[in-house]
This record gives C-alpha cells, structure tokens and sequence, in this order.
C-alpha cells in the first residue's frame, strides 16, 4: 500500500511574517495520520518552517537545490547537505517553472536529482506537457521522455527512493484542472513505464497530481487507483484549505 502524499509548493510566496501566520495555521491542523503531509517553503524561509513547525508531523522541503551534492563555489546555489543540515527532507526536481523561466533541461536535472540522493534528500521530479504539447498529442511522449531521461542515466532503482509529480503546465496555477481520468491516464502510463523495468518500483513509487488541485476536485483526483495525492501550489497558501485537500487525501 502506497501512503498517499499531499504537499504545499509555496513557490515565491511569503514573508517573515505571512509565514509565521501560515505555520499558525498548519499547526492547528488535525492531520489524518495516513497520509504524509509536507511543505516547501521559499528557501529563505526554511529553518523559520522547520523550527515552527517542530513536533508536528509536516516534512520541509526545499524548492530547488545545486547539482552538487557537497558544500563548494557555487555561488547562489544550496547544496542538498546544506539543506539536510537545515531539517530538510525533500526536494522539487524540474518544477516546470524552473524548466520553463530557468532553462533547466535533462542533463542538469539528472545531476540535481542525483546529487538530492546522495545527500539523503527524497527528490520530487516534475514532469508534465504544455498546452501545445497536449494539443500535438505528445502527452505521453513527453512525460516518457522526461522520466526516461533519469531512468537511463541513473536506473529505475532511483525511483525506489524518489516521488513523482505529475504537472501539466496548462493547469498549473490557471484554475484548469485535468480531469481525475486525464490525470489517472497519464499516472497509469507513468507508473507502467516503470514497471516495464522494475515492477516493485512501480508498484512503490507515489505519483503525485499538481495544477489547479483545491479541496473542491481533490476527493475526485485522488480517488483515482494511480494518484497517490497531490502537489499543491496556490491552495496551500491557505491553512485551512491545504488541510481540507489533506483530508481529501486520508479518504
Ligand atoms: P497550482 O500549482 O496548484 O497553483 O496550480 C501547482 C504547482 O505548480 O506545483
């Protein structure tokens, strides 16, 4: 039985003080016990996270991290040990933001996502299709190729270790939403991807929904057999809703 996970990617959102208000909120939160629940802050806001929400079960993440796993000149960058040593637990790999804005393309994702691992972090690899990639089809060609690009270079046994989020970009913070069945789609041919190498893996590994998921649709997305939960970006913004779509996910 897989856990299911819903987690909070607060993008570039918060200050000192609208963060210690959400962590209010999140720690007021009864957390259904079945389910894994975390929240990636902005990285400047981490160890204020960590620290406020010490002793209730919500794991940190961080947003984005280096392709070296150690300490080194870098600048700008933070390792994954740096944020391991900062109570992070996770981190997001190729948030279509970061594909789309930052140029961040497969051989530098491969090394993030390595580098996460080899620091103990649990990466979140992203993977989704813009609107025109959907039109063309190419659904399925895409996220393949996106998973396939660190299956090959780093073998299917890194997904033993790793989640998956499934994001198309046309639904991510547009208030367009796949449909449980869209998503459930793209999930199956995810999760068979795998187990054409490793059905164990495939079989383990969470497969995340994200774009546009609110406590409204949530029950609905992840009722479906190969959605594990949801990575959610504006409604985790808000405690109360973050908690409903929590809910949603321990049914
Ligand atoms: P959204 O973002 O829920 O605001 O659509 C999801 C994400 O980008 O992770």
């Amino acid at each position: 039985m897989r856990r299911p996970m819903v987690a909070g990617n607060w993008k570039m959102h918060g200050t000192r003080a609208s963060v210690a208000e959400l962590i209010n909120g999140l720690r007021d939160l009864a957390l259904p016990s079945g389910v894994e629940v975390a929240v990636f802050p902005p990285l400047l806001h981490i160890s204020q996270v960590v620290d406020g929400l010490k002793g209730k079960s919500i794991s940190v993440g961080a947003q984005n991290s280096a392709v070296e796993s150690g300490q080194g000149a870098l600048t700008g960058e933070v390792s994954p040990s740096q944020l391991v040593d900062a109570g992070c637990s996770l981190v997001l790999v190729g948030h279509s933001e970061r594909r789309q804005l930052m140029g961040e393309q497969d051989g530098v994702l491969i090394r993030k996502f390595a580098a996460a691992q080899a620091s103990g972090l649990v990466p979140v690899l992203c993977i989704g299709e813009t609107l025109e990639q959907r039109e063309a089809g190419k659904t399925l060609e895409v996220v393949s190729q996106q998973l396939g690009s660190i299956i090959d270079e780093l073998g299917v046994g890194a997904f033993a270790k790793a989640v998956i989020a499934y994001e198309p970009v046309w639904a991510i913070g547009t208030g367009l939403t796949a449909s449980p069945q869209q998503a459930q789609d793209v999930h199956a041919a995810i999760r068979a991807q795998l187990a054409a190498e490793n059905s164990e893996v495939a079989q383990g590994v969470r497969l995340l929904y994200g774009g546009s998921v609110k406590a409204a649709n949530a029950v609905e997305l992840f009722g479906m057999p190969d959605i594990d939960g949801g990575l959610i970006g504006g409604a985790s913004l808000n405690a109360d809703e973050f908690g409903a779509i929590i809910r949603a996910a321990g049914n």
